[in-house]
């Protein structure tokens, strides 16, 4: 597959939890393509998921002393993706050069193992900047969801779903009118102004509160919402980063911060995600078209939808078209 978007192969895409990639490979799909991820004494790395020699995915083999070792005939590449073994040829012949894996670049940072297919932008993530240190950290999902990218964020940015889509919990019918706001764009980062809901139960805990959210958008597909109240100092930072797997399914993953509840078990608040991203889930696997329209003139916009505008118009800017229309 030839993937055409020259926005988003610069990008960092995550694609697991470092706590799921062990000591054998794993098949992930990013932007449509088969990847073969793996670690080694030496870090992480990633490789295209097909063996030179006859076509089988390296992710069905294993790794062996730091090498990934084809699972059809044992040829073994090291984490440069040279051919360094190649069992059945006598010891006298030497390697074809040709025997190599295809290399993409691989970090692991914030606790997640993130590929680029392309020429990375930068050496980390953009939003590895915007994660502060020193507060209570869980991580949510993955989740995995049959909805283009951009339409999952965008859902993520939209204020004024969660009276509907989450009442009683994020919102209340009673209380559905959006303070204006406006939008700033600062450093590359798509940032709202406070917008103030009315929370009946803001995080799990059953806490009801007026919750002031802050929304920023750091890249194509990675964003968060920071949310403080006005009785109390807790805050309340949620990140989703999304892997564009196909342009119409995507997978989530959530890294949750506060500063506050340090003796909740974290399976409170995990448990409370789970419940609303399947209220989610209900919208935006339903969404028409599925692709999200970058065209403005393609669907009605009122002013509480600013950022979601200011996110299309960002992804038209910077010619995002896997998971747009
Ligand atoms: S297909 Fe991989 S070693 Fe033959
Ligand atoms: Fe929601």
């Amino acid at each position: 597959m030839t993937i055409l978007d020259h926005a988003m192969l610069p990008e960092w895409h995550p694609v697991l939890l470092s706590s799921a990639l062990t000591d054998q490979p794993i098949a992930v799909t990013v932007l449509g393509e088969k990847v073969a991820v793996f670690r080694t004494s030496q870090g992480v790395h990633a490789f295209k998921d097909l063996c030179i020699h006859r076509g089988v995915p390296l992710s069905l083999g294993k790794v062996s002393g730091d090498e990934l070792v084809c699972a059809y005939h044992g040829w073994s590449y090291n984490g440069c993706g040279t051919c360094t073994r190649i069992p059945s040829l006598p010891r006298d012949q030497a390697i074809p050069s040709k025997a190599k894996a295809f290399v993409y670049d691989c970090v692991e940072a914030l606790g997640l193992i993130w590929v680029c297919l392309g020429k990375p932008a930068a050496p980390l993530p953009p939003i590895a900047a915007h994660v502060p240190a020193g507060y209570k950290e869980v991580f949510m999902g993955p989740y995995a969801l049959q909805a283009a990218g951009p339409r999952i964020i965008e859902n993520f940015l939209d204020v004024s779903h969660l009276m509907f889509v989450h009442e009683g919990l994020l919102g209340d019918t009673a209380y559905a009118e959006v303070n204006d706001y406006h939008v700033i764009e600062e450093d590359g980062v798509l940032r709202s102004e406070e917008i103030v809901v009315y929370q009946p139960d803001a995080d799990g805990t059953g806490r009801g509160v007026n919750s002031r959210y802050v929304y920023e958008v750091f890249s194509p597909l990675c964003v968060s919402l920071t949310k403080r109240d006005d009785v109390s100092d807790h805050i309340f930072r949620l990140f989703l980063m999304v892997l564009p797997v196909t342009e119409q399914s995507s997978i989530a993953f959530m890294l949750k911060q506060r500063n506050y509840a340090y003796d909740e078990p974290d399976e409170v608040f995990v448990q409370f995600q789970d419940h609303l991203i399947e209220q989610d889930r209900r919208m935006v696997e339903n969404q028409k078209p599925e692709l999200l329209p970058l065209d403005l003139q393609a669907e009605l916009h009122l002013k509480c939808d600013r950022l979601s505008i200011a996110y299309r118009k960002k992804l038209r800017e910077l010619g995002v078209t896997f998971g747009t229309a």
